[in-house]
């Protein structure tokens, strides 16, 4: 009975003095008198020895019931303490709170991507499916099957890079029309993005690594008339109502008839047609080569430059920023 009294007292006067305390140094010493190791309930402790043995149990638990509330009370008036101190110092000017806050920035898509999402949302709704293929290639993907046979003169389009004999890092994304059309039996209509390789000196809209995406749509009917009508859809998708496109008649090896496509280009800095694509009729050799008959099957294709249709878009007019990760550049493009 007299450890119980004894008990409530050291609690109250504990608790009272915490609430009171007017610095952690005051707090300090409270912890010290009381629940600290020379404290009063550490003497307390100590003395359940002269106590019957039968009694210390419970006396141990009673002590320590009121040691959690007087530590609890100890922890409330530090962070009483504390908010007492925050406040005043920003009463006291110490802090500026029309400072903007500091802020993360937690990332966005880079421009590549998100042009390339934006052209393959694009091609999705008027119905292709998207396709993949390897980087690194056999020339008979790369080349042969896109009746460019070896030694022939329309390699040197494309200056390329070579792994080993016979296998090539790709130097565009057409090696997936011919993965695709070995894959599945006509009617095929697909896109494909991805990186491609070449040899080429750096410039303002040259680099020797950059993106390419390919369509090819094979039914029985597809026509010249409908591949200008999927490019002029996605034109105008990109770069709205009034986009100006020029189709000029070209040569690639595995389409026939072919054209290069321009979009008109205008910066602050110049303006003029910007080529960023090929495209044409696929060549009966190229069906034939895939196990295709040309006589049941036709259709169209299309290699589209991902850079230069960035640079389009937002009016930038050397290829080299997309890759130089400067984020004042990159940051322009998060969206914020
Ligand atoms: C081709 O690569 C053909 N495979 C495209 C094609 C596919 C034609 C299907 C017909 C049918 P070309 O070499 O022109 O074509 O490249 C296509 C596009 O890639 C160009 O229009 C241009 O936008 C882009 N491009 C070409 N070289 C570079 C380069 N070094 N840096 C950046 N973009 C480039």
């Amino acid at each position: 009975m007299e450890l119980q009294q004894e008990l409530k007292r050291i609690e109250r006067s504990a608790v009272q003095k915490a609430r009171r305390a007017k610095t952690n140094d005051a707090v300090a010493k409270l912890r010290a008198e009381t629940v600290g190791k020379k404290g009063s309930l550490g003497s307390m402790m100590r003395s359940l020895r002269d106590l019957p043995k039968d009694e210390r149990p419970e006396a141990g638990q009673r002590i320590n019931k009121v040691k959690t509330k007087i530590e609890a009370a100890l922890v409330d008036a530090v962070k009483r303490l504390d908010d007492a101190r925050e406040l005043a110092e920003l009463e006291a000017g110490g802090c500026d709170v029309t400072l903007p806050g500091r802020w993360n920035f937690p990332g966005a898509a880079h421009p590549l991507a998100q042009v390339q999402e934006d052209i393959l949302d694009a091609l999705k709704a008027i119905g292709f499916s998207v396709a993949d293929g390897p980087l690194i290639e056999h020339d008979w993907y790369n080349f042969e099957a896109l009746n460019m046979p070896p030694d022939h003169p329309a390699r040197d389009m494309q200056d390329t890079f070579f792994v080993a004999d016979n296998v090539v890092l790709r130097t565009h994304t057409s090696n997936v029309q011919i993965r695709t059309m070995k894959k599945r039996k006509p009617p095929v209509r697909v896109v494909a993005p991805g990186m491609v390789f070449r040899n080429d000196d750096v410039d303002p809209t040259h680099s020797p690594v950059f993106h390419q995406i390919e369509g090819l749509w094979i039914d029985e009917k597809a026509t010249f008339a409908d591949l200008k009508g999927v490019l002029k859809q996605l034109a105008i998708k990109l770069f709205g109502a009034d986009a100006e496109l020029r189709f000029r008649p070209s040569f690639f090896p595995f389409t026939e008839p072919s054209a290069e496509v321009d979009v008109m280009f205008r910066s602050e800095k110049r303006s003029g047609w910007l080529e960023i694509l090929g495209a044409g009729m696929v060549d009966p050799a190229v069906l034939e080569a895939v196990g295709y008959d040309p006589d049941e099957v036709q259709g169209f294709a299309f290699g589209l430059g991902v850079e230069r249709i960035a640079m389009l878009r937002w009016g930038i007019d050397d290829i080299r920023l997309f890759y130089e990760n400067d984020l004042r550049f990159l940051e322009q493009f998060s969206g914020r």
